[in-house]
């Protein structure tokens, strides 16, 4: 869009509570219309699944078309157990874009809200907020879809590059940076199996090459069996942690977890030039079409682009908007709501109800 505090949206709902939690988001995304210089053009677009079976493509030409002219793009979950390919893979654009667009850097915050219950004792009052920054694009899925399959064995390779590792570095540097300056610790771990693999012996090295240009960072290395047991007994103690993608995979998912639940949080991939902003969690064909499904995690990437947004175009009113969206959704967890997630009674109507009207 030409006015530079007007954005193109590509909104890519996707399957199962993907369409669900994204409406309560575009209604947020049109709520700070009205309260602020920001305007937003949605153009919607088929990927996932049903798309498969429609069309026998997880996403046609036209949708990443859109999402190359788009200034973001945003995504509800994709891919339903039931729906494979030949191979008995699964249908996962949301994977498929994170090559295309380069989008290294998985940025997976997990911030206890307070009023929400933690699993984990004595979180109420130390408090959860970190950061996991999964690689994207190369790891052990660097195989999706190249693994060799015969009837004696299965192999899949791991592939750790010296390009994406660095760019995957400066940027989780930067964000521990930006955390600083806000009054955060400010400190990056890098969680590894260097005890184990040449591979990521080779990743931690480029890790300590990168740590030596952001001396006022505090740095850690950490085994990832290590890191999962301590992340659940004290993961007050994390700011931020870079990873490979499989093992982000995972952590990310441990993390959510700590704060209430998948529908909790959020997430971005992010490249140098394109991003994506989508919930952590999948399509719960669980609890789909039964107006059960959180939509908070949703909410809250919403938030996350408004940040990335105003960074990239130097529109302040956008980082603005996006604090906003994080004190409303606070503001309703502290007055008691309590989604179906964890046990209460909310669904995704009176979520989306107690944020707008927080906003
Ligand atoms: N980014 C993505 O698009 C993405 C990510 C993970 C899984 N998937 C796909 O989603 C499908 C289901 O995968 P899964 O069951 O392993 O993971 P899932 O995240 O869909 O669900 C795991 C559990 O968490 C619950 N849950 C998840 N999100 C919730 C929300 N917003 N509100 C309330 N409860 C929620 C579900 O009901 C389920 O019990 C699979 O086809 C998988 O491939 C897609």
């Amino acid at each position: 869009m030409s006015a530079n505090n007007a954005f193109h949206i590509a909104v890519l709902a996707g399957d199962g509570i993907g369409p669900e939690v994204m409406t309560p988001a575009i209604e947020v995304l049109r709520k700070i219309e009205t309260k602020s210089d920001l305007r937003f053009r949605f153009t919607e677009a088929p990927a996932g699944a049903n798309n498969y079976l429609a069309t026998g493509k997880s996403m046609p030409d036209s949708t990443i078309k859109l999402c190359e002219e788009a200034d973001a793009i945003l995504l509800g979950a994709c891919g339903l157990p039931s729906v494979r390919y030949p191979d008995n893979t699964e249908i996962a654009p949301q994977i498929e874009l994170r090559f295309i667009f380069d989008l290294y850097a998985g940025v997976r915050p997990a911030r206890l809200i307070p009023g929400v219950p933690s699993p984990i004792v004595g979180a109420d009052k130390r408090g959860i907020d970190l950061v996991v920054i999964r690689e994207s694009t190369e790891g052990l899925f660097a195989s999706m879809g190249k693994g060799v399959v015969t009837h004696e064995d299965a192999r899949e390779t791991m592939v750790i590059t010296r390009r994406t590792s660095e760019r995957l570095f400066d940027f989780s540097f930067r964000l521990a940076e930006r955390r600083k300056a806000r009054g955060k610790p400010g400190a990056l771990a890098c969680v590894d199996k260097a005890n184990v693999f040449k591979a990521f012996a080779f990743f931690r090295g480029i890790f300590d090459e990168i740590a030596k240009k952001h001396p006022d960072v505090k740095t850690d290395r950490l085994y990832v069996d290590a890191c999962s047991a301590m992340l659940v007994k004290r993961p007050w103690d994390f700011d931020v942690m870079v990873m490979e993608n499989m093992f982000g995979d995972i952590v990310s998912d441990i993390t959510a977890s700590l704060i209430g639940g998948l529908g909790m949080a959020p997430s971005a991939d992010i490249g140098d030039k394109y991003a994506v902003f989508q919930p952590c969690h999948g399509t719960a064909p669980d609890i789909m079409g039964q107006g059960k499904a959180n939509p908070t995690g949703m909410i809250l990437s919403a938030a996350m682009m408004l940040d990335w947004l105003a960074d990239k175009h130097g529109v302040e009113s956008a980082a603005e908007a996006g604090e906003q969206i994080e004190s409303a959704v606070d503001q309703v967890y502290a007055a008691g709501l309590k989604p179906i997630e964890f046990g209460g009674t909310n669904g995704t109507a009176d979520i989306t109800r107690a944020v707008l009207s927080a906003l």
